[in-house]
């Protein structure tokens, strides 16, 4: 159940291509760093599927939700050892001056980190439920690349669980109106609002991009988080209005 075989075969020749399958679950690691010292901050794990069960097609995240449970100090210990100081490492040796955040696509397998994709950025929308959990300033941590002194900071993290809900165009992934009148926003209290595709026209907010909203909520457990933002949500109301309420299906 772990090898992958695919091939071209053709008239200029054929090749056939075997790879190991990684049948497994999907986190998202995010590092801050100057180059020497690495510092992690939370982990979550997105949602990239338009529909519940993570089925349809993909779009730009429909969800996100931080911490994930499954990311254990033991995985943990094996992302940093196994993966985040190697990067640092090569980053060094290749003579890459490299500074800033960096994001590790991994696909965890039977408890252990592989490494699918690398991003020099924070990830969207993972980034809604992560910074809102770091409790510490990041400003002293962000100003401490440029002298490479990021070892003498650390990341405060809270123990509240985040979850983050897109709100997005019907239609969405594919074809979708924009300029829709929204409707609601002032009733949401228990969530943060990210506004993604809105515009004001006249004086009216008015959908202009297929993720409309992103809703974080913060709460004692995932579950409440996301029935927090859930309702959140389903107070913001606009012709066509979609939203996954499943995220962590798989997971909790
Ligand atoms: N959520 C995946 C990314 O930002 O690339």
């Amino acid at each position: 159940d772990n090898i992958l075989l695919h091939g071209k075969f053709g008239q200029a020749g054929s090749e056939l291509v075997i790879e190991e399958y990684l049948n497994g679950i999907e986190v998202s690691v995010f590092v801050v760093t100057d180059g020497v010292h690495s510092l992690m901050l939370p982990e979550a794990k997105d949602y990239k599927r338009i529909g519940e069960g993570d089925t349809g097609l993909n779009t730009g995240g429909m969800g996100s939700l931080s911490p994930v449970p499954f990311f254990d100090e033991s995985l943990k210990q094996k992302v940093q050892k196994q993966i985040i100081e190697p990067t640092i490492h090569g980053l060094q040796k290749e003579n890459i001056p490299y500074s800033g955040f960096i994001f590790f696509g991994l696909m965890v397998v039977k408890g252990n980190p592989y490494m699918i994709e690398y991003n020099v950025r924070l990830g969207d929308p993972e980034t809604e439920s992560i910074l809102p959990r770091i409790e510490s300033d990041l400003v002293p941590v962000l100003r401490s690349l440029k002298s490479k002194t990021l070892n003498q900071h650390s990341i405060e993290v809270s123990g509240r669980q985040a979850a983050t809900v897109m709100v997005v165009s019907g239609g969405y992934p594919g074809a979708y109106a924009k300029g829709i009148p929204i409707y609601g926003t002032e009733s949401v209290s228990n969530s943060i609002l990210f506004h993604a595709g809105t515009k004001y026209t006249d004086g009216q907010l008015v959908t202009n991009g297929g993720r409309v909203f992103g809703v974080t909520s913060l709460a004692g457990s995932l579950k409440e988080a996301l029935k927090l933002s859930v309702e959140s949500a389903e107070a913001i109301s606009f012709e066509g209005r979609c939203f996954r309420k499943d995220l962590g299906f798989d997971i909790l």
